[in-house]
């Protein structure tokens, strides 16, 4: 069983074709990073004007690649949302397409649920599991029941991780996506030279606030000479880490109440960051639990985890209506109460 999968929600352009036995086919993926840079974050018209663009040839190339024809396929996926709804509606007008005049079912996969899965692609990991989905556009800790069946135990209360990475290097004039930014200088800076709060820090629950650190950041900013921008980098970075180490350390103990789960997972751009993974190998550890991060490519925004996610949905017969409507706000618990991130 092979399936197309497009993700258009970000600032990736991205088609792959997966296979039922975990087999990538074949990979196209197009970065808009270069476009957004100039505006230091992503403009939401310039992504849909650019995946409108790429899409069609970044389908063609991966078919391609993989040799494969429509005919090949047991579905078409596209991410159906959250996210940017421009960029949204081009990769679901897009798979509509292909379904109709190819008569092939269609899927609509929600964006979390294919960060949530792309663990299963490449790792045995079976449910429940523990995820912490960090990117720029979300942070949510979820607990993954089954395909379909999600409790968003926290989520963030404004900014989501990514961002408040993206939004500090701004700040230091460190230039954009922040995260790799701030992990390089930190690495000469001293981390408990500038003082940070750690905003929902001891709380019960799991949600995240991030705005209150950012503030304090600027003021710090404000007083520090300019050679301490390696110091602010690792403050900065150690007080992220630990407020993301508090709130998953607070969700394993609230799933281990619920169904106890088998595996810590951690997935999104945030996921690359090396001091953050290390710290949730113990948080994990103290947990009774394994930690299991994806390789890099597959915790960022790509078009094989949605695949993926289209696979085992059709697997057990969740398919979509071309009459589906793209979804700018898309929560995977429906009865989570609204965060600020989908
Ligand atoms: O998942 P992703 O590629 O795109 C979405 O937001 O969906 O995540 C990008 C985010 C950016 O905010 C970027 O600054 C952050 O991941 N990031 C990092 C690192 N690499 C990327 N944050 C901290 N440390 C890193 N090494
Ligand atoms: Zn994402």
């Amino acid at each position: 069983m092979i399936v197309l999968g497009l993700e258009t929600s970000c600032d990736e352009t991205a088609a792959a074709l997966v296979a039922d036995d975990k087999r990538v086919l074949a990979e196209a993926l197009l970065s808009q990073q270069a476009e957004h840079r100039p505006f230091g974050g992503i403009v939401p018209e310039i992504a849909a004007r650019s995946h409108l663009d790429h899409l069609d040839g970044l389908i063609r190339r991966a078919m391609a690649e993989a040799g494969v024809g429509f005919g090949d396929l047991a579905g078409v996926a596209a991410t159906g949302g959250p996210g940017l709804i421009g960029g949204v509606m081009v990769g679901v007008m897009t798979a509509k397409a292909i379904s109709a005049v190819a008569g092939l079912p269609f899927i609509a996969v929600n964006h979390l649920e294919g960060h949530a899965l792309s663990v299963r692609l490449v790792e045995d990991v079976v449910f429940p599991y523990l995820l912490l989905l960090v990117s720029g556009g979300h942070c949510q800790l979820l607990l993954v029941r089954e395909v379909g069946r999600y409790r968003r135990l926290g989520t963030t209360i404004d900014d989501a991780a990514g961002e408040a990475f993206d939004k500090a290097a701004k700040l230091l004039g460190l230039g954009y996506p922040g995260g790799p930014a701030i992990e390089q200088a930190a690495k000469t800076g001293d981390s408990k030279r500038v003082p940070l709060p750690r905003p929902m820090l001891g709380r019960p629950g799991a949600d995240f606030s991030f705005s209150g650190l950012k503030t304090a950041l600027s003021r710090r900013v404000a007083e520090a000479k300019p050679a301490g921008t390696a110091d602010l980098a690792a403050s900065f970075q150690a007080a992220v880490i630990d407020c993301l180490a508090d709130r998953t350390a607070n969700a394993i103990a609230m799933a281990s109440e619920d169904v106890p789960p088998t595996a810590l997972v951690v997935a999104g751009g945030v996921a690359a960051n090396t001091a953050l993974r290390r710290r949730l190998e113990d948080v994990a550890a103290a947990g009774g639990l394994r930690l299991v991060a994806p390789p890099l490519k597959l915790c960022t925004d790509n078009a094989a985890m949605i695949a993926w996610a289209g696979i085992e949905r059709l697997q057990r017969g969740l398919t979509d209506g071309l009459d589906f409507a793209p979804r700018p706000r898309w929560p995977l618990d429906p009865s989570a109460r609204p965060g600020a991130k989908a």
